[in-house]
């Protein structure tokens, strides 16, 4: 008898350390479960990010009809950091005031806020990084209530060329890395985990081992239809390295930043939501034309970007400068967008067979939100100059 309840009390204790331990584990996927939404000021306001920026965006995130749409991070880029004081505790520059105030009013809306810093002494735009300040800064962002963290490699570049091979300097990277994770995870408050080194040294082969919920995958964005392009169509063979809680991310949305047409836009956005990318939109929110709020809103859009399978897309096939990209969805259905590289309208055309549909579909144009019915074996379409036919296909 007393054998049988020290076994019980064996077993029970098991239970819990298990169910402890699992739910730990399982922390970064609750995380960034779908690939994060939001803003962040860098793509338009670049150094000229200051409080009142950042409230009038979450304001117009949660008025416009976005928050509704599922964007939630209200990001502030660099420019924010300020000197240290006598204790090395990181504060704000004079463009932010009070960051708690800050926070608190973005989660007043029923939002969440995001900032930014680097494992090196400087950040990319000079100011004060993190370096040797982690831990202390990690609880700061989290006395203030930030909910999400860019971690820009920037200057520690020069301890990795200052290491004694390659080999160390690539350890040097995943060991500040890592720094900042445990120092953000020791502080009890759930802080997305934003890697930006650029794409280097294959970070989605250790993204996730260091604790990152998505990575950068390239150099920066600019609002222009040739280095948007660049990057989208050059995110082939990454797809088996996202998922729930680690996500490939070929950096902010460019939409309603000017530099781009409506079909150019549509095609940034179409290609990042079947590369299942982060959507942090890059625009002055509380400026933005119909067509710039519909293209960042569109649900069938947004609904492909979020799928909870978290499949990310890749290339189907290719044509002269047409490209099918597609991705599987958790319904079995396919999110295939035909886009136009050239520089003219072009003719596009989707085989069924190249999605494993042997004979007829159903498919609807999701831009054009109409059913185009039952097809039989392709669909053959006009697409605009460096525009998109984007489809959802069933079987
Ligand atoms: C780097 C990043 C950008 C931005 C700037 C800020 O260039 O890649 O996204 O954060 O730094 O200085």
């Amino acid at each position: 008898m007393k054998t049988l309840t020290r076994i019980s009390i064996f077993v029970l204790v098991a239970i819990v350390l298990s169910l402890a331990f699992s739910s730990r584990a399982q922390a970064p996927a609750a995380l960034a479960a779908t690939p994060p939404m939001g803003w962040n000021s860098w793509n338009h306001f670049a150094d000229k990010v200051d409080d009142a920026g950042v409230r009038a965006a979450a304001d117009a995130i949660a008025s416009s009809g976005m928050k509704a749409a599922g964007y939630t991070y209200v990001n502030i880029d660099d420019t924010w950091e300020g000197t240290r004081d006598a204790s090395g505790n990181i504060t704000t520059n004079k463009k932010f005031p009070d960051m708690k105030a800050l926070a608190d009013y973005v989660h007043s809306k029923g939002l969440k806020i995001g900032i930014y810093s680097g494992p090196g002494p400087k950040t990319c735009a000079g100011y004060e990084g993190s370096y040797p300040h982690e831990e202390q800064d990690a609880k700061t962002y989290a006395a203030w209530g930030i909910d999400y963290l860019k971690y820009d490699l920037c200057s520690f570049t020069r301890f990795m060329d200052r290491a004694h091979s390659a080999d160390h300097g690539h350890q040097l990277m995943l060991d500040a890395y890592t720094k900042m994770h445990n120092a953000l995870v020791a502080t009890g408050r759930p802080i997305v985990f934003s890697l930006c080194q650029y794409g280097w040294q294959d970070v989605w082969k250790w993204g996730p081992s260091v604790g990152g919920n998505l990575w950068r995958t390239t150099g920066d964005i600019e609002d222009n239809y040739d280095r948007m392009a660049t990057i989208g169509f050059g995110q082939l063979a990454l797809a088996k390295y996202a998922g729930p809680g680690h996500w490939n991310d070929p950096d902010m949305l460019e939409v309603g930043n000017g530099g781009m047409n409506g079909d150019e836009y549509r095609t940034h956005m179409s290609l990042w939501a079947i590369l299942a990318a982060p959507l942090l939109a890059g625009n002055d929110l509380s400026k933005m034309t119909p067509e710039t709020l519909a293209i960042l809103t569109n649900h069938d859009v947004i609904a492909i970007d979020q799928d909870p399978a978290g499949h990310q897309g890749d290339r189907i096939s290719a044509l002269g400068m047409t490209e099918d990209w597609g991705r599987t969805l958790a319904d079995g259905s396919w999110a295939v967008g035909i886009f136009n590289r050239n520089d003219a309208p072009a003719e596009g055309v989707l085989r069924f067979d190249d999605l494993g549909i042997k004979g007829r579909a159903h498919v609807h144009d999701v831009w054009a939100a109409k059913d185009l019915g039952e097809l039989e074996r392709e669909y053959r379409t006009q697409v605009p100059a460096h525009g998109v036919v984007l489809l959802i296909v069933k079987k």
